[in-house]
């Protein structure tokens, strides 16, 4: 196929291809001058101000020509008045637009991108509507971000999936993101982030709260983090007895450095909303993920916390928050249509995450393990909290992270 602009004589002239002559070859063609005031002659003439030239005085070939006074010959066209082509600086035409052939869109999902490939794209049957969908989401996934973004992930009661949530929409921003992304393990009751992701708990962010006046440069805080694919990750502290023991300060100290060196936070929030560490977190995102799951209990469970966000003065909170619904134990008994239509009418959007058999295994997790509709899940709550990105952050955690972050010294 070929693209704008492509292949004519006409053309290869206007870029001053040599022509047989100039290559001395055989016959010789009219010179570019005579071709020009033969094609002038041919023209018809403009029989009314206003009237426009043909279309191929576009290309500047055959530019307005001047009669010489007095011999009635046509004088050649002088360099500064071949008008130039709208909207290009370029006298001959030649943009990117005019020369570089436009790539084919290539399907790469289902039949369409086997077709395509098996035929060395021949036949293009066109992208598909999924893979548009998809496409749309990693468009908002990419959302550029004006300043560091927090996000909570918590649920009033344990086991529900939140820390699978934490860790696969870290994942999925890091995969579709240039900028710098954390996962951090806020649970006081010893969390399995760091578990789920690198294996690594050898540094925690109890080491990190000792050091954190010496906290300088992303050099330093990465001392304390590990590294799953482009994900960076701090661990809890593995002791149940002194991670307890960390309180809300603690937390918001680690959440205002991290700020300042990465471009989002994710925090795993651990279960119950009451522990001061937990609500800390809380009162410092400005994105809030509830994680529940559809059974009869379980909906009750996210109502609960819910409402328990909204009397303490977070109804914005719970009407922008992105509900997951954790589907590995809802079985055909329950109409999860009905949960996820009651749940959308106080929230922001519902994602429903199948159950998947990698991440029933509870152990380390890989993006390409897991079945596509969950990476799809997953890719659709990271848009969802993209979406909030460049918004301007609202409420008291706000305003306190926003006084922190003055307050430190500058980054080094
Ligand atoms: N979509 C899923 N499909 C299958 N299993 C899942 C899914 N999501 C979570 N699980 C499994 O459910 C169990 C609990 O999940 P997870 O640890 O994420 O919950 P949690 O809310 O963080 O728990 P806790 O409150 O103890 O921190 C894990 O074994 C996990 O692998
Ligand atoms: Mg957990």
């Amino acid at each position: 196929m070929s693209g704008p602009g492509g292949g004519s004589d006409e053309q290869a002239d206007g870029v001053g291809a040599p022509s047989a002559e100039d290559r001395g070859g055989a016959p010789p063609r009219p010179s570019r001058s005579q071709r020009r005031r033969r094609r002038t002659e041919e023209a018809p003439a403009p029989t009314a101000p206003g009237d426009t030239a043909p279309d191929d005085t576009a290309l500047g070939d055959t530019a307005p020509v001047d009669i010489v006074a007095g011999s009635g010959a046509p004088a050649p066209p002088r360099r500064a008045e071949v008008a130039a082509p709208a909207g290009g600086p370029d006298a001959d035409g030649l943009t990117s637009e005019t020369i570089v052939r436009r790539r084919v869109d290539r399907p790469t999902d289902g039949w369409r991108g086997l077709l395509f490939t098996a035929t060395g794209g021949r036949l293009n049957p066109g992208v598909g509507p999924a893979e548009h969908a998809r496409r749309e989401q990693v468009r908002r996934i990419r959302r550029p971000l004006g300043s560091a973004h927090q996000i909570a992930v918590s649920s009033i009661n344990g086991g529900v999936g939140k820390t699978t949530v934490a860790a696969c929409v870290g994942l999925v921003l890091a995969e579709n993101r240039g900028d710098r992304i954390v996962a951090v393990d806020a649970n006081p009751n010893a969390g399995t982030l760091a578990d789920r992701l690198t294996g690594d708990a050898s540094m925690t962010v109890r080491e990190m709260v000792g050091q954190i006046e010496t906290l300088r440069s992303l050099a330093d805080v990465a001392r304390y983090t590990s590294l799953a694919g482009r994900l960076q990750v701090l661990a809890s502290e593995q002791d149940p007895a002194m991670s307890a023991a960390f309180e809300r300060d603690e937390y918001e100290r680690v959440c205002t450095v991290l700020r300042r060196f990465y471009d989002v936070v994710i925090t795993d929030s651990g279960s119950g909303l009451v522990h001061s560490a937990i609500a800390g977190t809380l009162a410092l995102a400005d994105n809030l993920v509830v994680v529940g799951s559809p059974t009869a209990d379980g909906a009750s469970r996210v109502t609960k916390t819910l409402d328990w966000l909204t009397v303490r003065g977070h109804a914005d909170r719970v009407a922008d928050a992105v509900l997951v619904l954790t589907c590995d134990r809802a079985g055909k008994h329950v109409d999860t249509a009905r949960v996820r239509r009651h749940f959308e009418n106080r929230c922001r959007a519902v994602v429903e995450v199948p159950y998947d058999p990698h991440l029933a295994t509870g152990a380390r997790i890989e993006l390409d393990r897991i079945r596509p509709a969950t990476h799809d899940a997953f890719r659709a709550l990271a848009a969802h909290l993209a979406d909030r990105f460049d918004a301007t952050p609202v409420g008291v955690g706000a305003d306190l992270v926003r006084h922190r972050v003055e307050a430190l010294p500058p980054a080094g």
